[in-house]
């Protein structure tokens, strides 16, 4: 294939769209991002707004209703996410097999064994492959998305406490979605600044259009699968850290760059031809600064000032960023700090460690790839892309006796 830009390559059979980038896979009244000017609307409210003034429930509510609940809808919601935190013994028995693996693994497998005992998603995925999808299944499919949103933040926080030979927090109903997670991982009151930063986070991170983990979550949803598989997969895309990975590969830079002091070393090094890429900077979409990012890098600010940074995170962050934003190669590029660059200062003087801060964006995103199945699922087709065959044809076969 010959690429003749950035993303198409020609090929015998046509133009291949190479990542799909561009590419329109369906409509969505969801998110709306306009990368040339860094603006994010969810349902159409500017991200600003509401990680200025909701918290995490009132977000998810909206994404998956398309309009803010009242209070009492508020109050309601909340009651089913904080009944529906617990796992079946399925779930928590994988959590405990792989409490030596990567939390993305073990979320991933969890994600998948909750699912095969939810007699309510296995309902749901039988009614699709009968071609049932009417306002019953609806709203079925609604419940399945809600438990799914309140069960992953205790998978993520008894994986950590198996993997740390911890007793088990159970869930405790009087705490908010954002409390209760800190409080089921260290099992403590935890500090209102803590709260506010992963309620902060899971808002800014609940949905994003169809990046690799939503479009991977809407393949296996399009086949009729069930919920939870189609969720499952997303979390293994969100692994990668050319996605959701990136906030740990940003953290663990920081800590081996070591001192402010060698940031334009690092940013040089990351342009030169075969250098290392700088984790969280660049985006598909943000041709401009990541409107997130801004968010979270205030929040870090106001962290660091009240705990400090005996890490120096914040202050090599800050100087990386203010090499990147003087730097002719990443300005051409138009590449700025995305939100991986700053979310994970705060969680790690949290005392998170890094392999969970890409499960806790999956605790946030989980709420938009449910939505975006929703949505697919009212006019679903499968996903069944092309491949241009560049190979042999008719090769005779040789006996394996005869083979070189
Ligand atoms: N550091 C150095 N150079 C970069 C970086 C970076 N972080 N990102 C892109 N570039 C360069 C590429 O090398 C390429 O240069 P070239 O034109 O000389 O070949 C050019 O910028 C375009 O980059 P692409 O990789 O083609 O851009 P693409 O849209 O495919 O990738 C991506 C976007 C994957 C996010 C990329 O910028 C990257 O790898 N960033 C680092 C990882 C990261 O932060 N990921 C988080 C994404 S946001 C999220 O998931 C929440």
């Amino acid at each position: 294939c010959i690429e003749t830009s950035g993303k198409i390559l020609q090929s015998p059979c046509g133009p291949i769209i190479h990542g799909l980038e561009d590419v329109l896979v369906k409509t969505t009244s969801i998110t709306d991002i306009d990368g040339d000017r860094g603006i994010l609307w969810i349902r159409g409210y500017r991200v600003e707004e509401l990680a200025a003034h909701g918290s995490y429930e009132e977000v998810a509510y909206l994404i998956l209703r398309g309009r803010l609940p009242n209070r009492r809808e508020l109050q309601e919601f909340s009651e089913r996410l904080k009944a529906s935190r617990e796992l079946s013994p399925a779930a928590v028995e994988v959590l405990r097999s792989l409490a030596k693996a990567h939390p993305m693994f073990a979320l991933e497998a969890a994600v998948a064994a909750e699912g095969a005992f939810d007699e309510d998603n296995l309902k749901l995925a039988e009614a699709l492959r009968a071609g049932r999808y009417k306002e019953e299944e609806k709203a079925l499919a609604v419940k399945v998305a809600e438990k799914l949103v309140a069960k992953i933040p205790t998978m993520i926080a008894y994986h950590y406490r198996f993997s740390r030979g911890l007793e088990l927090v159970r869930p405790r109903h009087d705490l908010s979605h954002a409390a209760n997670f800190l409080y089921m991982m260290f099992g403590r009151e935890p500090d209102p600044l803590a709260v506010r930063g992963i309620d902060l986070y899971l808002i800014l991170h609940s949905d994003h259009e169809v990046p690799a983990s939503t479009f991977t979550a809407l393949v296996v949803a399009s086949t009729l699968s069930d919920m939870y598989s189609a969720v499952a997969a997303a979390v293994g895309a969100l692994k990668g850290p050319l996605h959701g990975g990136a906030n740990e590969a940003a953290v663990k830079s920081y800590l081996q760059i070591g001192d402010p002091s060698k940031a334009k070393e690092v940013v040089e090094a990351a342009t030169k031809p075969g250098g290392p890429k700088l984790m969280g900077v660049g985006h598909r979409v943000y041709k401009a600064y990541d409107p997130r990012a801004k968010i979270f890098r205030e929040f870090s600010q106001e962290y660091v000032k009240k705990f400090g940074d005996p890490q120096k995170l914040y202050a090599i962050a800050e100087a990386i960023e203010r090499e990147v934003l003087s730097s002719p190669y990443f300005q051409q590029r138009r590449l700025y700090p995305n939100v991986d660059f700053w979310s994970g200062i705060a969680f790690y003087y949290m005392g998170v460690p890094y392999e969970y801060f890409t499960p806790i964006f999956a605790a946030s995103r989980v709420v938009g790839w449910v939505a975006h199945i929703l949505e697919y699922w009212e006019n679903n087709r499968i996903f069944r892309p092309r491949a241009c065959y560049m190979g042999p044809h008719d090769v005779p076969y040789v006996p394996i006796d005869q083979r070189s």
